[in-house]
């Protein structure tokens, strides 16, 4: 097949641009800056240059393509746009650009479905892409993954640094997943009728079992704080007041992944303490 990643230099769209060509498909990478690209340059067969909020800029990108892939979302980075501008508006233009070009298959990467996060704004701006996505007529397969590896790398950072800080005692549940397994599902679903895909890893572990698994890949000592999780309710109230939406909604989606349990269906095979040993450091 013929596929457009929208979201292409991101920690997804770089396993879903290898995935794709290690299955043998044709990859189109929609970009903002190709450098971004780095490693998977070589799985890459064109490159379109565009910003997904620019409608305009957007012309003729799924021209001649089968399907889109998007992992196109606003992950952690508080800038000059909301959710709404991204997870929302640019899906939306992709949306409607695919369906100008005849495009057979959209496949979306939304976000865990889980009680705690449905009204936090950026799983908002997710649903209500989603909801555009179904009533719009092409095929589609909406990906539900729980957090991505990605995500944790920042206790194995806290654990080479020597201290790991935890919400709450630490007993927190979620089951992470790597993206790999997210890509392998999102490369699947090209050619199948599933609407929508729950994805987690396999192992159901606590907080409290992920920071030690980073310290024994640190091979430093454990040694954890713990912060009351009342510090985050609050902190959050108060970030709500005092920021903008494109701050708070931001910082609010990992605040509250991190201080309840956040569980999905056991699909991925890549174990996190894996994924660990590879992680090099930063600094
Ligand atoms: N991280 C998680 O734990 C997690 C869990 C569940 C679901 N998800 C969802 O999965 C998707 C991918 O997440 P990720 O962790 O791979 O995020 P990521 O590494 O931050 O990648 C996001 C991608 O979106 C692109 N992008 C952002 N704004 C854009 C715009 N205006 N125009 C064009 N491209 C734009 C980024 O491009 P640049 O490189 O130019 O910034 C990047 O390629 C997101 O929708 C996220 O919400 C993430």
């Amino acid at each position: 097949m013929r596929v457009m990643v929208a979201g292409a230099t991101g920690y997804l769209g770089r396993h879903i641009v290898r995935e794709l060509k290690d299955r043998g498909h044709f990859v189109r990478a929609l970009v903002r800056d190709a450098v971004r690209l780095e490693t998977v340059r070589d799985a890459v067969d064109e490159v379109f240059t565009a910003d997904a909020t620019d409608q305009k800029a957007l012309a003729g990108c799924c021209d001649g393509m089968d399907a889109v892939i998007s992992s196109v979302g606003l992950v952690g980075k508080a800038g000059k746009k909301t959710a709404w501008d991204v997870d929302y508006a640019a899906n939306r233009n992709l949306l409607e650009e695919a369906g100008r070009a005849g495009v057979g298959k959209f496949v979306y990467t939304s976000v865990v479905r889980a009680p705690a996060l449905e009204n936090l704004q950026l799983v908002r701006a997710k649903r209500a892409f989603e909801a555009e996505l179904r009533g719009s007529g092409l095929a589609y397969t909406i990906l539900l993954p729980n957090g991505y590896f990605s995500d944790f790398d920042a206790y194995l950072e806290m654990a080479r640094d020597g201290r790991v800080y935890l919400f709450g005692d630490g007993s927190f549940r979620i089951n992470p997943i790597d993206g790999a397994d997210v890509a392998a599902a999102a490369v699947d679903a090209l050619d199948a009728a599933a609407h929508e895909v729950e994805l987690g890893g396999p192992e159901i572990l606590t907080h409290e079992e992920i920071a030690n698994e980073a310290f024994r890949a640190a091979g430093t000592p454990p040694r954890i704080r713990h912060i009351p999780t009342w510090v985050i309710t609050a902190g959050l109230t108060l970030l709500r007041w005092v920021t903008p939406l494109r701050v708070h909604g931001v910082i609010e989606f990992p605040l509250t992944v991190l201080t309840h349990d956040v569980l999905s269906p056991a699909v991925g095979r890549h174990r996190l303490a894996d994924h660990y040993k590879e992680v090099r450091p930063t600094r």
